[in-house]
């Protein structure tokens, strides 16, 4: 058994998300989904509410657990003690964004290191963009975002526009 980190914004979490959590989690045995502090952007969904919706959409999978982090990714890795990062892929420039950062991360952590998981083809033009845009528009966001925290989300975007 080992322990990965699945790091990102998750503004809000996505059935997309959901796949690389359940498979990363069955892969490494421990995963800890880690919402990332000090990002340049500004969430619609503030930290407290994107750590609990992911806690509520991943309560069934075993092995995972929900926190933040902020500083540098590899230095967060290293105090978990975990041995990579887990990334999903779901298009070519995503893959040459995500070398980029692994190689770097692991320039600081040679300890660490990066998988990548292939998004699945259903989720592949999926991002919290889309739902985000999709939601405040009060548009159905049905098979776009775990079907536990459906409501919440839906409720909160509508209330948006
Ligand atoms: N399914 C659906 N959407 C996905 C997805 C998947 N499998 N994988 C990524 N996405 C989407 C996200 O929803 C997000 O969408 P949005 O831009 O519409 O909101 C987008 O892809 C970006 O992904 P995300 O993982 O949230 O952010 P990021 O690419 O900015 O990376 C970190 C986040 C945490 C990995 C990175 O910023 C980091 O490591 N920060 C720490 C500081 C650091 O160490 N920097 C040095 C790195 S070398």
């Amino acid at each position: 058994m080992s322990l990965w980190i699945y790091p990102g914004s998750f503004d809000p979490v996505t059935v997309g998300h959901m796949n690389i959590i359940e498979r990363a989690a069955s892969l490494s045995g421990r995963l800890i989904v880690a919402v990332l502090r000090n990002t340049g952007r500004s969430p619609i969904f503030t930290m407290e509410e994107r750590l609990e919706l992911l806690r509520l959409a991943t309560s069934g999978i075993p092995g995972v657990t929900v926190e933040s982090f902020g500083g540098l990714l590899a230095e967060y890795a290293r105090l978990r003690g975990a041995s990579a990062v887990v990334r999903g892929v779901r298009r070519a420039s995503d893959y040459e964004y995500e070398t980029q950062m692994a190689l770097m991360n692991r320039r600081i952590n040679p300890g660490m290191d990066t998988i990548f998981l292939p998004a699945e083809p259903a989720y592949a033009p999926l991002s919290s963009t889309v739902v985000r845009d999709v939601g405040m528009l009060g548009g159905d966001l049905t098979g776009l975002v775990p079907d536990a925290i459906l409501d919440r989300v839906q409720k909160k975007l509508r209330a948006m526009n």
